[in-house]
């Protein structure tokens, strides 16, 4: 993505259903001097999502749409994003899939992070496949979001080793400490930085 030179922040939305700690990850980068990014805006589609709280804390507006009725509730979406400048959307641990329509209207725009070695274990449940699957090391990627299931071009992954005795819970949590590292420096990478 090209940045205009003497540009302001790229505005950008974060879409979490839960916990959040990537959003908070990304606001701390986004108020970095090096971000090319602010997050202006977070969408949940959970309204007890835990992440809504940092939402308060950074004083960052948010919104709670349940996107049951897709089309209604994406037609809303899509304008309360162009009412808010929206440029970028960053999902994060955001549990929705987005219709074929939204992604287009936000073509090359929408990055998101998935707990695995994509194209390995794309969809749910991935640290518990890993693990089924004996695997040796599994880890995280941040990439585009394309219409088809997290399968839009790869910018950044990093891999982390599974221990003898590794669980789902150690697993999701040692990569967890890596997508905070990775979805900053993938934004970066997006813009050339
Ligand atoms: C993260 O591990 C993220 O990669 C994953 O959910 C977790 C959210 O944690 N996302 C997906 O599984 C997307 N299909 P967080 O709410 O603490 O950022």
């Amino acid at each position: 993505m090209a940045l205009s030179t003497g540009h302001n922040r790229v505005r950008t939305a974060v879409f979490i259903s839960g916990t959040g700690s990537n959003l908070k990850s990304l606001i701390k980068f986004s108020k970095s001097k090096k971000s090319p990014i602010s997050v202006n805006l977070i969408i949940s589609n959970n309204p007890k999502a835990k992440g809504l709280d940092y939402a308060k804390k950074f004083k960052i507006k948010k919104k709670v749409l349940n996107l049951k009725n897709k089309n209604l509730s994406e037609n809303k979406l899509l304008y309360i994003l162009k009412k808010n400048n929206i440029e970028i959307i960053c999902l994060a641990g955001f549990m929705k899939i987005l219709s074929k329509n939204f992604i287009k209207k936000f073509k090359g725009k929408i990055l998101n992070i998935h707990p695995s070695i994509l194209p390995k274990y794309k969809g749910l449940n991935t640290h518990k496949r890993a693990l089924n699957n004996k695997e040796k090391y599994s880890g995280c990627t941040v990439h585009f979001v394309n219409s088809k299931l997290d399968s839009g071009k790869i910018i950044l992954q990093k891999k982390v080793k599974i221990a003898k005795n590794e669980t789902e819970t150690s697993l999701a949590k040692k990569i967890l400490v890596q997508e905070h590292k990775i979805y900053p420096k993938a934004i970066l990478k997006v813009f050339n930085l």
